[in-house]
């Protein structure tokens, strides 16, 4: 077994062949709706919850500018994602771009990680998702006990570590993980219709919050501005820059913004419709720009509100925008955002949910994984069941289990990293490949694709340092399967007459 098979990229016109190939989806995707798909994996847990816990703990007012900053960031990504959706306008995201880039090795990497993303982003969704429908019980007169309603473990910043709770298991988080399941095991895909009503949902409580929350901004609400500062940066743990909290880890602007990046994370899932799109070269660019650009102004308006309703210190870190409403006396306002909040994040869990198998069958597709359990299609169904299954399994267990800033970390550690190497495969592309078309081109490379990378790696950096060693673990347990396994059963190193 050569070693050059680690950097064995797939050619070109092999992945344009297969996206020629037979089974293959139909083109009925235009710009508008493509957008709106990219709208409805964003909106979700991130605004709706993670927002409050940021602002309370992290950066105060000043993580209006978090948003920026993240948005930016996100920005820079979505050109480079964009040149290779136009490029290579096949599924398979970010696992694709590197296989055709960075080699076999590097594409094993990418794809474990984006399963990381997607399945303990899922875990993190639940997670918030849990978090908002218990705000409406009370209304319903249901009073969930506590051993029931949370995790065991919360992570306390004044210890910078984990603490118990009176909980034993997040039940309603592991509920509704285990009806997303069932959903997408019997097959009632997201249909383009259902999408839209949950965007406009979605887009409609939003700009209620934003259109009745700015009635009631009082301006003193947001000073001081950046109370936790404007930066906080820990490389491997070690504090470089900026405020910590009393356990150490970063917090201020920039830590902020390493934290609602996680608002932001979806948008790249517009290039895994790419098979499905009228025009992929021109559409799929305009979709993931679009809704990016789009969340970013409601988001930072969100923010805005929000900050300006209610002292930073009195926001609610788990329900952060309905809350703010229930304390401004808006109590019936609360209960709409909190119905709103608890439908927008179920569509962005089954999109999440949906992915992780994706990923997971073009792997097996490409022999990376065993095709008898990861590409199994049920006879009836028609849908990857057996990892959908492995994968509510695994969301559920961590949904149930963990706290949501854990996951939440977790979850962006993982992406920022996927959007590192997709930032850096544009640059290599260009350079090994300069004569490829490009229907859609990055501006400004190499500026771009370096601003993304170095935007990242600020963020990775701003996130508490046991995120990376968690990384690190799942990196590794990810090659332990490679060189056990996927190596010697690539289809790609096959062709190449590598492997017999
Ligand atoms: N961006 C998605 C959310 O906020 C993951 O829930």
């Amino acid at each position: 077994m050569a070693n050059s098979q680690l950097f064995l990229r797939k050619p070109l016109p092999m992945l344009l062949a297969e996206a020629r190939g037979e089974n293959r989806l139909r083109r009925i995707l235009g710009p508008v709706q493509l957008t709106s798909l990219g709208i409805g994996a964003v909106i979700g847990a991130g605004i709706f919850v993670a927002t409050g816990a940021a602002a309370h703990n992290v950066a105060g007012p000043a993580l209006m500018l978090s948003y920026v900053f993240a948005g930016l960031t996100c920005v820079f990504a979505a050109l480079c994602y964009a040149e290779f959706a136009s490029m290579v306008p096949v599924a398979g995201s970010a696992y694709t771009y590197a296989f055709a880039t960075l080699g076999e090795m590097f594409a094993w990497i990418i794809g474990w990680d984006l399963v990381l993303e997607y399945a303990v982003g899922a875990a993190t969704v639940a997670n918030g998702w849990s978090g908002y429908f218990q705000t409406l019980l009370p209304g319903l007169g249901i009073d969930l006990p506590g051993t029931i309603a949370r995790a065991p473990i919360i992570y306390d910043p004044n210890v910078g570590g984990f603490v118990g709770t009176d909980g034993i298991v997040n039940l309603p988080a592991v509920i509704v993980v285990a009806i997303v399941t069932y959903v997408l095991v019997i097959g009632i895909q997201e249909s383009a219709s259902f999408n839209a009503a949950m965007v406009g949902i979605k887009v409609a409580a939003v700009l209620f919050v934003i259109m009745v929350g700015a009635f009631y901004i009082d301006p003193s609400n947001w000073r001081p501005f950046a109370p936790y500062g404007w930066t906080g940066i820990n490389i491997f743990g070690n504090h470089v820059a900026g405020q910590t909290d009393p356990g150490g880890q970063p917090v201020g602007m920039l830590a902020g913004a390493a934290i609602i990046f996680f608002a932001y994370i979806g948008f790249d899932s517009v290039s895994t419709h790419a098979e499905e799109a009228k025009n992929p070269s021109r559409d799929v660019p305009i979709g993931i720009i679009a809704s990016l650009l789009v969340c970013t102004f409601l988001y930072i308006a969100v923010v805005a509100v929000l900050t300006g309703m209610v002292p930073y210190t009195s926001i609610d870190p788990s329900a952060g925008v309905s809350s703010a409403f229930k304390e401004a006396g808006l109590g019936w306002a609360a209960v709409i955002i909190a119905i709103a909040g608890v439908a927008g994040i179920t569509s962005v869990l089954l999109v999440m949910m949906l992915s992780a198998p994706r990923v997971f069958l073009a792997m097996a597709r490409d022999g990376l994984l065993p095709m008898g359990f990861f590409g199994a299609v049920h006879p009836r169904f028609r849908t990857p069941w057996k990892s959908t299954i492995l994968v509510g399994v695994f969301v559920g267990t961590l949904a149930g289990f963990m706290p949501l800033d854990a996951l939440l970390h977790m979850t962006n550690i993982g992406t920022l990293l996927a959007f590192v190497i997709v930032c850096a495969a544009v640059l290599i592309m260009r350079k090994m490949h300069p004569e490829a078309e490009r229907p859609f081109r990055c501006p400004m490379v190499p500026v771009v694709p370096i601003l993304g990378i170095l935007s990242c790696l600020l963020l990775m950096f701003s996130l508490p340092a046991a995120n990376w060693w968690r990384l690190g673990v799942w990196l590794m347990l990810g090659l332990v399967i490679y060189f056990v396994y996927s190596r010697r059963h690539s289809v790609v190193a096959k062709h190449a007459g590598l492997l017999r």
